[in-house]
């Protein structure tokens, strides 16, 4: 199978190597920038791959929406398969490149979109068929889940530990959607698409780590609690729902042992229980392997990862009731139910009593939009 290659960033050059070096594949051409095609193997225009009779698959590995999804289109249309490691292209446009794939009888799968390494889709898909998923989720972003740990582990600040993560790769060039929680909560609409048949849309709420300062850390660490991004989807009575928030968990949570760039996505089965898969959840190799693991189950005859009647659909937070840690200042404390506070270096930490995911993220965000410096976690 000769597979092009749509982007040569920190996983199209991953995804190049290992097509050059895997006997089941042939390394076609390598799509970049205008006017950066140094190298015979690079292409700038995207015409000379759709119409190149030879590439049988695409694998997309620029990011972005519209041009990728533009990008996309044409590939499916010229009736070449079509993979992808952008989670933000396939949670805005996945039911109708799912509906295009189909309709030209090629595949298109993107497991590389959630979980970097971790076969997590793929499971879910499998999953789905046998079992009913109760819930799904975990810790879902790589730079995130580096960031935590060196500052916990090692006291380092917000900026360092994000500049280390940058240069190693696991970071979006823009790394606000990492961050603000908005790449893991891309990653769970995937997993609610794939479980559920509904791709969430509307309703969504991700708070990330943005917020959070060293003194949190050590307010926080002298209870002995850690912070996890978590990221959350299942079925409550019927009604979907999606977020992604911090959450402060004790020494032996299983989470805590989650290091570095590791991912942990879980999904609850009525049947199965819990299941539990870990691994690198971005960087170059990882993210490049789940690539050619999905090209390599179009090689076996895998077509689709969405079911045909797959649709976007709405989350309902409103019933997901968590009890919160805030830190905020001394003007903010009226504004919710606390079950305890204590006051201490003009911040004020405090414990909420039961509110809704819903609720919680309206009130931080009217907060914050009057100059509000918050940080909360789910405890
Ligand atoms: N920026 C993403 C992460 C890359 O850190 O998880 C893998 O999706």
């Amino acid at each position: 199978m000769k597979v092009a290659v749509l982007g040569f960033g920190v996983v199209g050059q991953g995804v190049y190597e290992m097509l050059r070096t895997c006997p089941l594949f042939e390394a076609g051409p390598v799509l970049v920038r205008p006017g950066k095609a140094d190298a015979p193997f690079k292409v700038d225009d995207i015409e000379k791959i759709v119409n190149d009779e030879s590439v049988d698959a695409v694998a997309e590995v620029m990011g972005g929406v519209d041009v990728a999804y533009a990008y996309g289109v044409k590939a499916l249309k010229a009736g070449k398969h079509f993979v992808t490691s952008n989670k933000a292209l396939v949670s805005a446009k996945g039911v109708e490149l799912d509906a295009l794939a189909r309709e030209k009888g090629v595949g298109f799968l993107f497991s590389a979109a959630c979980g970097g390494a971790v076969p997590f889709l793929h499971n879910l898909e499998l999953a789905r068929q046998s079992d009913d998923i109760e819930a799904l989720g975990g810790i879902l972003n790589g730079t995130t889940n580096y960031m935590l740990d060196r500052m916990q582990s090692e006291g380092l600040g917000y900026e360092e530990a994000l500049s280390e993560a940058q240069a190693l790769g696991y970071a979006e060039a823009d790394p606000t959607a990492d961050v603000t929680g908005l790449d893991a909560l891309r990653k769970i609409m995937l997993g609610c698409a794939v479980a559920y048949d509904r791709l969430p849309v509307e309703g969504l709420y991700n708070e990330g780590i943005d917020s959070l300062t060293a003194a949190d850390v050590a307010h926080f660490q002298g209870k002995g609690l850690t912070c996890r991004l978590l990221a959350k989807g299942g079925l409550a009575e019927g009604k979907l729902y999606a977020y992604v928030q911090p959450a402060l968990l004790p020494a032996d949570a299983p989470e805590c042992a989650v290091k570095k760039n590791f991912n942990m996505a879980k999904y609850l089965g009525k049947n199965s229980g819990q299941i539990v898969l870990m691994g690198q959840g971005a960087g170059r190799y990882p993210t490049a392997s789940a690539v050619i693991r999905d090209l390599e189950c179009i090689r076996f005859g895998q077509r689709e990862m969405l079911h045909e009647l797959c649709e976007y659909s709405k989350a309902e937070n409103d019933g997901c009731l968590c009890t919160y840690y805030v830190r905020m200042p001394k003007a903010c404390v009226a504004e919710f139910e606390l079950a305890e506070s204590e006051a201490q270096g003009g911040a004020v930490y405090a414990i909420t009593k039961p509110i809704s995911v819903k609720a919680m993220h309206e009130k931080v965000r009217a907060l914050r939009k009057g100059g509000m410096p918050i940080f909360f976690a789910e405890i």
